[in-house]
């Protein structure tokens, strides 16, 4: 993982590698162009000794004619300069934009518990969008301005040596002020629109919650707050436009001041013939150059530091190692291995709690084709042992099979095809019912996907929605009911057909109705296929094979429900309160 700043120079220029011949144009531009400005000095000079001075209408036209040859190349040059640098901010940020998210996706899940999901997606867009604004201007200004002060140093030695000596003293004296101000400028600018925002947002509080501030008749004290907060924005406003005056009136004074230096020092040469008028000008002219290519450089430095940071961060993302290791040799043919699971004696923390047995010892088989329930308190560690059966985590200890073979041997998209879940609080995609049931199976065709929901007995449901399949599901669609979510979830589940399923069961209440399908439903899914089930039903505990209690990561029992109910407490009060409210509603009124 790159930790110093320059360590972020080789991957950035692995992105770089592929324009070569972009970058190739661009530098050609960059010099052409910065070649032209350098050589506007010379014309100046001509036009001052040979145009006015010589006084000769021919050398003048010439003169003229030189410019506009040169502001014709400029241009071009500018035009390809500044295209494609531009171009190459947008494209290389899009380019690690996507290999970022591409790694992200298959990170182990425990990564994103120990890094916030907020501090990713702003890696992600905020990072990105800096790192291209900074290649895209930032970056071009900076080459653009060493090349160009870099030539004008040169031509002011050329021009006159002792003259620059002067020049290249004054300069930080000039300089010094100018770049302290500014840095001033720019953090309260920074401050200033920070405290504006804290504006809006307080605003944008007090009118989210309008009923609450007038139902307790609190308008005045919002009024006097949010005043309070106008008025800190104000002062930090009046700070930065006193910073801002005082640094225009330095900027004027020594431009002027080291303009009638320069007149001064090089007229009494002019004046002795030691210099002719023109040398006079393109020295000015050399040294205003200097001046603003250092001045600008200094400006974007901050952002360049600002860029290199952006990219430590991406490539921190792009570096980070995947847990989830494949051990060779690697079985790839899961589906041709029996649908068989088993823990033997698996002990598994969380990365994030390493101090906590979310399973502890934990052992059992689980037999081809049949259904096994569990129940146990919550925080038990069942919905922990879904995770580690879909290898999102490894345990510390024990060994966890398929098909009587190791899971960490198998190819791990190839196990996750043999698996099925369908989950508590079942996810929905931003996208229509289409979509989210074809999750399941992205080469479904239409029929399929309608044939897996009528599987599901969701199809009533989804037909009478406002546009049917074409409804959409995300944050601003149509509301779905608990069993409604869960029916579609099962045809997701039916549509991609796994051989092992995973099923939580819902703990609120469906209604009477929602239940009943839901039960359909789910025998439908079950059918010939190896089930673990997180049981909060009666109905379902009637129907497995075996019933195992499990309590803080350990199995405490396991048997049928009538052997349960006298051999173990803890089961006999589960069922006692978990599936006393199931019986209330178990033949259903509809
Ligand atoms: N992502 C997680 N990080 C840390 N601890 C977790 C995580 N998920 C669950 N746990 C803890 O692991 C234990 C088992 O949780 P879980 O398997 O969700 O229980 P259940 O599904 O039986 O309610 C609990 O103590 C829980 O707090
Ligand atoms: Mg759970």
């Amino acid at each position: 993982m790159p930790t110093s700043k320059l360590s972020v120079v080789a991957p950035l220029a692995g992105f770089l590698r592929p324009y070569t011949l972009q970058i190739g144009f661009f530098l050609t531009a960059l010099l052409v162009t910065a070649g032209i400005t350098l050589s506007i000095g010379q014309g100046l000079k001509l036009i001052i000794d040979q145009g006015f001075v010589g006084q000769s209408i021919e050398r003048l036209n010439l003169a003229v004619l030189f410019i506009m040859g040169a502001a014709v190349i400029m241009a071009v040059g500018t035009y390809t300069r500044f295209y494609l640098i531009s171009w190459l901010g947008e494209r290389v940020s899009a380019d690690i934009r996507s290999s970022v998210f591409n790694h992200v996706v298959s990170l182990h899940p425990a990564f994103f518990e120990t890094n916030r999901s907020g501090d990713i997606m702003s890696r992600l867009t905020s990072d990105t969008t800096l790192l291209q604004s900074i290649i895209g201007s930032s970056l071009s200004i900076a080459l653009r301005s060493a090349i160009s002060s870099t030539g004008a140093l040169i031509m002011l030695f050329v021009t006159n040596a002792m003259l620059s000596l002067i020049v290249i003293f004054t300069l930080p004296l000039i300089l010094l002020p100018i770049l302290f101000f500014g840095r001033n400028v720019r953090n309260l600018s920074r401050q200033s629109q920070d405290s504006v925002a804290s504006v809006g947002s307080y605003a944008g509080e007090v009118i989210q919650h309008i009923k609450t501030v007038q139902s307790f008749t609190q308008e005045g004290l919002e009024k006097r707050a949010f005043g309070d907060e106008v008025e800190r924005a104000f002062d930090v406003a009046k700070k930065r436009i006193a910073q801002r005056a005082v640094l225009t009136a330095i900027v004027i004074l020594a431009i002027f001041g080291a303009l009638s230096a320069m007149l001064w020092f090089g007229g009494r040469d002019v004046i002795a013939g030691e210099m002719t008028g023109g040398d006079l000008g393109a020295f000015i002219f050399y040294a205003t150059l200097l001046a603003l290519g250092v001045a600008s450089l200094s400006e974007v430095y901050g952002e360049v530091q600002r860029a290199a940071g952006a990219t430590e961060r991406l490539m921190e993302l792009l570096y980070a190692p995947k847990e989830i290791v494949t051990h060779s040799p690697i079985m790839t043919k899961v589906q041709d291995l029996p649908a068989v699971l088993t823990f033997k004696n698996v002990s598994f923390s969380y990365p994030s709690r390493p101090d906590e047995r979310a399973l502890d010892e934990f052992s059992l088989a689980i037999p081809e084709g049949k259904v096994v329930a569990l129940v146990g308190p919550s925080g038990a560690g069942k919905s922990t042992l879904f995770s580690l059966i879909q290898r999102f985590y490894d345990p510390q200890l024990g060994l966890l099979t398929f098909g009587n073979h190791d899971i960490k041997t198998l190819d791990l998209m190839h196990l996750r095809r043999q698996i099925g879940v369908v989950e508590q609080q079942p996810t929905l995609f931003t996208g229509d019912v289409m979509y989210n049931i074809r999750y399941g199976r992205s080469d479904a065709n239409d029929e399929e996907v309608i044939a897996a929901a009528k599987a599901a007995h969701a199809d009533d449901f989804i037909c009478r929605l406002p546009e049917g399949y074409k409804s959409n599901l995300g944050e601003q669609g149509v509301r779905l009911s608990g069993g409604q979510r869960q029916r579609i979830a099962i045809a997701r589940a039916l549509l991609k057909n796994p051989r092992i399923l995973l099923l939580d069961e819902a703990t609120s209440a469906l209604d009477a109705e929602s239940e009943q399908k839901v039960q359909w439903a789910l025998d439908k899914l079950m059918r010939g296929r190896t089930t673990i089930i997180i049981a909060h039903r009666l109905a379902t505990i009637l129907h497995a094979d075996q019933i195992v209690v499990m309590d803080s990561g350990r199995q405490v029992a396991a048997g049928s429900h009538r052997e349960l109910l006298t051999t173990n407490a803890m089961y006999a009060r589960l069922a006692a309160l978990q599936f006393s409210a199931d019986a209330a509603i178990d033949d259903p009124a509809d």
